[in-house]
Parts: C-alpha cells; structure tokens; sequence
C-alpha cells in the first residue's frame, strides 16, 4: 500500500505542482483535495508549461486517474477553460474524473468575494476567486454539488429557496442579481459537459485502497493559511494540511503512509498577513525578476509580485509539528545561487523572551526575527541531479535546515522542469 500527501510547508507557491508532476509518474491515483482555483501550480515538462488551477499535477501521466477531489470548491467555467488549454497542449484528459461531492463555485461566490475585497472593508488581499463565499456556502448548507447536476427538479427547487438570500448579500454591494432560470441554464450547460466524468470518489478511492494502488494527494497553498491554525483572518477557507486529505476522501487518517512537505529555499507570500522575516531590498527584488521567466516571483494565479524575505524555521517546525513530514523537497535553491551571505531565521522573540510554539496571528505581527548568517555558495546549482554533486556551503545551508527543522530534505530543486532536483 502507498498513500502519500504533498503538502506546502509555508504560505503556498513552494513549488507544489512541479513536486506533484515529479512523483505522479508511477501513480494510479492522483487526488486535490481542496481548495480551487485560487492555486496556481506551475508545471514544467515535455508538454510545456502550464499554471494549473484545478486539475490535479498527475494529469501528465496518463496511465493515472485524477480526480478533482470532494474538499475542493470547483468553477466548472474555469475547469473547462483549464481542460481546454491541457488538451490543446496534446495531454490526453480520459484519466480526469470529478468528485460528485464536490462543490460547485458559482459565478455570484466570485462576485461576492471581488465585492467585499473592492469595497476595503475587511479586505484581505484573497484571490478574488469566489473560495470565501463558497466554503461560506458549503458551511451554511445552500451550495449545490456536481453529483446534483443530473437532477434539475433537485435543483430548481434548491435555486428557488436559496436564491433570495444570495442576491440580497449581491444587493448589499448594488451588484447584478440572478435568476433561478439564469442559473439552471449554466447547470444544463455543466451538466452536458462534464456528465461522463462525475464519480463516487468515495467509491472510487474505497477501492483502489482495497486494491493497493498507489495513491498521492495533491494539497493547495500552505499551513501559514490555513484557516484554523494559519494567520487568520489573512487565510483562505479551507485546510491545507495531510490531515484533511484523509477528511476529504473518507479515509483513515492511518492509511497515510508518507507525508511530503514542499518548502521553498526562502519566503513568499502574496495577499495580506504577518511576515516576520519580509524583506525589502535589492537583493529580493533581483531575485523576485520582471516576471518575464516561469520561475519570477510573481503570483501563478493572480500575477501578483510575491512578499519575499529569508528562510523562516519557526514556520517550518510548526508546518511539521501540524503535518508530521516524513521528508522536506525543498525547491528553488538554485534562486539564492548568486547571493554572498544568507541569512535564516532560527527563532521568534516576543517582549525579549524566544517562543518555543507558533504564536496566534496578533502576537506574529509584533515578534522580532532571529536570524543566523551563513556564507553564500556563489556558483551554480542549476540542473543538478545528486545532492552529492552540490556546493559545500549549499549543502551546509540544506543540514542546517535539517537541523532546525528536525526533518530530512530528502529532494532538493535546482529549476523549474520537473526533472530539475537533486536528490539525496
Ligand atoms: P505551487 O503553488 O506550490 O505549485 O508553486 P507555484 O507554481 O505557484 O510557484 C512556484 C514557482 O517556482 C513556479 O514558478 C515554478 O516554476 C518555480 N519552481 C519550482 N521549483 C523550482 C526550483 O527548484 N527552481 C526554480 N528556479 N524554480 C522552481
Ligand atoms: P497555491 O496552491 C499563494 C492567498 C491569497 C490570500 C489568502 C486568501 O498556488 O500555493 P483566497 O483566494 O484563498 O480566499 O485568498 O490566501 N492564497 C494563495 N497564496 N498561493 C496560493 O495557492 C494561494 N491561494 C490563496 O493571496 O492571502
Ligand atoms: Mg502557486
């Protein structure tokens, strides 16, 4: 048996999508288990290149079925969009199946979250793709799910008795309102597109437990934004956290067997929040780029310049205090190649005193960083493929971590394709 989760251990954009693509190629099942298309999970191989926002990174291996999971808030405009742009790239889809419990993101959760970030009031910086308002709906009990595209008696009745409260939240910011029959006309046109690839996922992975295949959870954003135990408010509305992956697919939490975070060299984060160890200078703004190349610092959903600072160790101890890792990849080393020193951040103070747990989100935006030096390696680690093979001092840099952080880094990236990492 082989069930295994990848998740981010920081704000999201850790390199996610490209460690996903790297160990789906000897998955049966490849599985998002939340979040929507607020990610963007960068991919770079023999297809090309391409951000997804939906479908699951194991899409390149065609032998894999991947299910866009029950956890997930789902734009069917979007999906579509996203399943046009793959096959035009030549990558067979006949392995992409939908989760009949997952949410479906409806055109007025995206209006909703775009008003209340551009009204200022309680803004947060979101990606304005409706997951607020969906989770919201999916809380209160008002959404519809893919499984209830085939029965339009189900959903007129639904529309009819849900509709009024939805428009009157639109009515509030003066926005457009909808129709019931407006509405049932996009579900038709849903329903007609994705018909043949709605599944039971709990079916479906019941099954392929039963039958030892080898199973990988592809899990959106990182702790820092999770919304019990992440930076709240500035979090988005689900957990992305190997737990809920077991949650979302009905699962023992025991039937996990490898936990994988994904962790980036430094820190990113776009939206609003704490960032203990941000920087501003010229040495991040060089690294960050003009957003001309796939790897620049700049959002893959929302194109957004990205928050960059130092390596934060409190956040990776509690990413794995939450998640257990098994193992750290940790990506995007090749980017701090050019740099003469490196500074990483071993601890939190608060009022003088270091924190030995992560604080809540009040006390994080008052604690001082502190930070370690360590000397730069000042060559270049791009392409690599044998931790062996790497500079002394990057290697220094990556036992140090593995020292702070108590975790092995087992993989480490050195570019953006997805063969690009070097491994122990
Ligand atoms: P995700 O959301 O965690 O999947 O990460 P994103 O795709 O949003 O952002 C990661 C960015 O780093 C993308 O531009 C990737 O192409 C790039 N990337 C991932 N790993 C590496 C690496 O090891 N080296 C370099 N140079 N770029 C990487
Ligand atoms: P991937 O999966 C980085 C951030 C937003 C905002 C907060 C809430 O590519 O790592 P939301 O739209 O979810 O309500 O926004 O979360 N955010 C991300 N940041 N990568 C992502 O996804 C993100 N998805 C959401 O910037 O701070
Ligand atoms: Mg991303």
């Amino acid at each position: 048996m082989s069930t295994t989760v990848i998740v981010g251990a920081q704000c999201g954009d850790e390199g996610k999508g490209k460690v996903v693509d790297y160990f789906s190629k000897d998955k049966d099942l490849v599985i998002r288990f939340q979040g929507g298309d607020n990610a963007g999970h960068t991919v770079a191989n023999e297809f090309g290149t391409f951000k997804l926002h939906l479908v699951p990174c194991g899409i390149f291996n065609s032998k894999a079925t991947c299910l866009v999971g029950t956890g997930m808030v789902v734009n069917p405009i979007e999906l579509k969009n996203e399943m046009d742009q793959i096959a035009a790239a030549g990558v067979p889809l006949d392995g992409l199946k939908i989760s009949s419990r997952a949410h479906i993101l409806m055109p007025y959760h995206r209006d909703l979250d775009s008003l209340k970030e551009q009204s200022g009031k309680a803004h947060i910086g979101t990606t304005k793709r409706g997951i607020g308002p969906a989770y919201a709906g999916k809380a209160s009990r008002i959404n519809i799910r893919f499984g209830d595209l085939a029965d339009k008696e189900y959903l007129r009745n639904h529309f009819e008795s849900v509709l009024e409260q939805i428009n009157s939240q639109l009515e509030y910011y003066n926005s457009k309102t909808y129709t019931v029959d407006e509405v049932m006309e996009y579900c038709k046109e849903w329903y007609d597109l994705f018909k043949d690839r709605i599944v039971d996922a709990f079916a479906l992975i019941q099954t392929a437990l039963k039958n030892n295949k080898k199973i990988l959870f592809e899990g959106q954003l990182g702790i820092m934004k999770d919304i019990d135990l992440g930076t709240y408010p500035y979090v988005t509305s689900s957990n992305p956290v190997a737990a809920y992956a077991a949650v979302s697919a009905g699962i023992p939490a025991r039937s996990i067997d490898r936990i994988i975070g994904v962790a980036k060299a430094f820190s990113s984060q776009v939206g609003d929040g704490p960032f203990p160890t941000e920087v501003f200078d010229e040495r991040f703004d060089t690294l960050r780029g003009t957003g001309a190349n796939i790897d620049d610092e700049f959002g893959a959903r929302t194109g957004r310049p990205r928050r960059l600072g130092w390596l934060d160790i409190p956040v990776l101890r509690f990413a794995n205090m939450v998640n257990g890792f098994d193992e750290l990849v940790l990506c995007k080393l090749d980017k701090l190649d050019e740099l003469d020193e490196l500074e990483i951040c071993v601890d939190y103070k608060l009022n003088g005193k270091i924190l030995e747990i992560m604080p809540e989100t009040k006390d994080l935006d008052k604690v001082e960083a502190v930070y370690e030096k360590v000397p730069g390696w000042k060559s270049s680690t791009k392409g690599i493929k044998k931790f062996e093979d790497l500079p002394q001092n990057a290697k220094n840099y990556i036992k140090r971590i593995e020292e702070l952080v108590g975790v092995p880094v087992n993989f480490v990236g050195v570019g953006p394709e997805r063969d690009d990492i070097a491994a122990r």
